[in-house]
């Protein structure tokens, strides 16, 4: 394992580059369900986790890490995709995990991001993280904005599982997953930033230069609705594992 670091109450490796960043996050995760294979996994989208997955996979394929137990919440969906459009987080996560590891399917949620009552369906989701007993192990990936999940700067510390709105920065950020800008959705449902802190442990992936700046505040900075990812700073087991690119003038 690479050297940790510590800035205040965040930990940090510092990888050589995303393909170490993909390994370091994969070797925890597997190390976690190996200490406890009913684990409660909570999941991230965005391209920071791919590698990880991937990583994740082939310890799968070769009968290092076993799914079979594992549940999982994911953090957010886009409000308005249909599960089967290809970019709806229900979507990538088939995709890009669950369809290649020996996860059953039935133990994995993802936020709703079309319920008939929106309020009632975020009420659910909370209900069904508190039933399971609580994340044990969170994945985090980071805004360019230092949004975490959907909470968008403006994100108190108390907030749970709700629809917000997208700013123009994610917006942007995202559009490079559609067919153009138009096509992102201005809506989301999201796990609020109280929901994120009550996982036992955290584990935030980041990568390259477009992260550096909302790293340093998230890591150095006040603790403000501003930066949401700063809220972090208040947990008591949280690692940052993030490649050289995106530590520019972080130590
Ligand atoms: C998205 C997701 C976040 C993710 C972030 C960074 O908007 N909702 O959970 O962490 O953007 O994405 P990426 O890894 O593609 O930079």
């Amino acid at each position: 394992m690479l050297e940790e670091k510590q800035i205040g109450n965040i930990k940090i490796i510092i990888c050589e580059n995303k393909q170490e960043v993909a390994k370091t996050g994969a070797e925890i995760f597997a190390k976690a369900i190996g200490n406890n294979p009913k684990i409660i996994l909570g999941l991230a989208t965005g391209g920071t986790p791919v590698g990880m997955y991937k990583e994740l996979i082939k310890m799968n394929k070769e009968a290092v890490v076993d799914f079979s137990q594992v549940s999982s919440f994911n953090l957010d969906e886009y409000v308005g995709l249909d599960i089967n459009h290809s970019q709806s987080y229900r979507y990538f996560m088939n995709d890009n995990l669950f369809n290649h590891v020996n996860i059953d399917k039935n133990n994995t949620y993802v936020p709703d991001g079309k319920p008939s009552n929106i309020q009632e369906s975020c009420l659910s989701y909370e209900g069904k993280i508190k039933a399971a007993g609580g994340i044990g192990l969170q994945l985090l990936g980071i805004g360019s904005n230092g949004h975490i999940a959907f909470n968008e700067p403006g994100s108190s510390k108390e907030t749970r599982t709700r629809e917000v709105d997208l700013t123009e920065t994610t917006i942007k950020d995202n559009a490079r997953f559609f067919e153009n800008e138009a096509e992102v959705p201005k809506k989301a449902v999201t796990m609020g930033i109280g929901t994120i802190l009550e996982a036992k442990r955290i584990v935030l992936l980041a990568t390259g230069e477009n992260k550096v700046d909302a790293l340093k505040r998230s890591i150095k900075g006040l603790q403000i609705a501003e930066v949401p990812a700063s809220f972090l700073q208040a947990h008591s087991d949280c690692l940052f594992i993030i490649d050289k690119e995106a530590s520019s003038g972080l130590l």
